[in-house]
């Protein structure tokens, strides 16, 4: 017999014992203990009727993969409990989980405000992408103004947009205090907790309504899939604003009908994503892939933890180099963000940050490609650590201008810390920064031997014409 365990979803268990008992399917046909990859695309119907009632939802089960799958299902279950929201919806990346998420609330002519500090890819998106669709994004400058919030706020504003700890800068916001007001507008608020991950914060218990995740980061661990998951908090009362939010409160099958919300309650935000926006634009995610993601999970407080102590190893090691100008590490008692750390995230923050080395790009070209354990790669939460230069790759489609607002200076230099020993990390950056130093000896040598004082500026590699850059990774 199948058994779908949903009840370590009940805040009854630890969140190591949720991690890996939520949602899971055990039994079967063979008794597997696992929860099973179910390949299909769709779902057998016993007769006429009962495909005519499942079409209708009267008997809950399964039509097509795109909608529903049980191995996904499944997964879903486990991120709910573990975000200790209502629902979730996996999706096939962590773009197609921020694009579906807020397609489920809005539409052409809308405008969205959001915190300033984003992943590159979700800035793209929004400002292009979106636009096409004719919704509008604005950032504010200041996520700590309530001022500002205010003043931005229009009477087509249909949302609030954060992200828990982003990266490169890790310039944290309060997330109490953006949630506050985003309630205080009637407005819901949607964060993007892929670097932070429900080890270290659950969102929706600051007042946060809809997480997402690319789960293809530190949910997954591995690197080996890409995935994303919408999570549905249940905490925002749509039916009070039908103006503003009418896919909820208008009746689904003609007049005298129920709404969503009627028949869906607290899932309702939910139910229309994953059945009108992710299952009729398609970015399902296959089941191979949610199994995948599933096997990862299992592990996450673990590896969040080690991801964490490693990181602040490194971190307070890279402080101590005089080649480096500042570590936008929280954890770091000597950082902007740290008072936020302190309160938001006492597990700590993450392992995925920047430092910034006074030589510029120079220094970051040798650093970078000095190390031998570091992999030079973009992408992040894997359990390698991963090195990248984000103003020649993930940020090279900005002006300078844009990039210096945003504090990526030439030496800025990401790191995604692994699970790696701690030592052998500092030794490979060891080994990269005694480059760094043979680097500027040379030069040095080099330039009190030349002749003239004009000829003595320093040499420096040119830099290679950027070819057209993708607009973000
Ligand atoms: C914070 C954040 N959100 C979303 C994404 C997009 O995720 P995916 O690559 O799974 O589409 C990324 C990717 O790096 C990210 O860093």
């Amino acid at each position: 017999m199948t058994t779908t365990q949903q009840a370590y979803g009940e805040d009854n268990f630890g969140f190591s014992t949720e991690q890996v008992h939520a949602g899971e399917i055990t039994g079967g046909d063979f008794g597997a203990r696992i929860t099973p990859i179910y390949l299909t695309a769709g779902f057998v119907f016993d007769s006429f009727d009962h495909a005519q009632q499942r079409f209708a939802g009267e008997d809950g089960g399964l039509v097509y993969t795109r909608y529903a799958n049980p191995t996904n299902q499944a997964v879903e279950a486990k991120l709910t409990a573990l975000e200790h929201g209502v629902d979730s919806l996996l999706v096939a990346s962590g773009q197609a989980a921020i694009t579906v998420a807020l397609l489920g609330i809005l539409k052409s002519g809308d405008h969205f405000l959001s915190t300033p500090s984003l992943y590159e890819g979700s800035k793209t998106l929004f400002r292009e992408n979106f636009e096409r669709f004719g919704i509008e994004v604005e950032f504010v400058t200041d996520p700590h103004d309530l001022d500002e919030w205010k003043r931005r706020v229009r009477p087509n504003t249909r949302a609030i947009y954060g992200e828990t700890i982003p990266n490169p800068k890790n310039d944290l916001i309060d997330i109490d205090l953006v949630a506050g007001f985003a309630r205080e507008q009637g407005l819901p608020f949607v964060i993007d907790s892929t670097a932070s991950t429900p080890y270290l914060i659950r969102p929706i218990e600051h007042g946060a309504n809809i997480v997402v995740h690319s789960a293809s980061k530190f949910l997954s661990g591995h690197g080996a899939s890409l995935a994303g998951v919408v999570v549905d908090g249940g905490n925002f009362d749509w039916a009070r604003y039908p103006e503003k939010f009418p896919q909820f409160s208008t009746p689904t099958d003609g007049e005298g009908s129920p709404t969503l919300v009627e028949r869906f309650g607290a899932k309702a935000y939910l139910e229309y994503t994953r059945s009108i926006i992710a299952g009729r634009l398609g970015p399902t995610l296959s089941p191979l892939n949610a199994f995948l993601l599933q096997q990862g999970l299992e592990t996450l407080s673990l590896r969040v933890e080690r991801h964490c102590r490693n990181s602040l190893a490194v971190a307070t090691w890279l402080e101590q180099q005089p080649e480096v100008l500042s570590v936008d590490y929280p954890g770091l008692a000597s950082n902007p963000s740290h008072a936020i750390a302190v309160k938001h995230y006492p597990r700590g923050t993450g392992s995925v940050f920047g430092f910034t080395l006074r030589g510029g790009l120079d220094d970051a070209r040798t650093v970078i490609d000095a190390v031998e354990l570091f992999s030079r790669m973009s992408h992040m939460g894997d359990v390698r650590s991963l090195i990248l230069h984000p103003g020649t790759t993930s940020h090279a489609h900005l002006s300078e201008t844009q990039r210096l607002e945003l504090g990526i200076h030439p030496g800025l230099v990401r790191l995604s810390i692994g699970l790696e020993d701690e030592a052998d990390l500092i030794d490979d950056l060891e080994r990269a920064f005694a480059a760094l130093r043979r680097t500027d000896a040379l030069l040095e040598r080099a330039q009190s031997v030349l002749p003239t004082p004009s000829a003595a500026a320093p040499v420096r590699t040119p830099v290679a014409p950027a070819p057209t850059p993708q607009s973000a990774f």
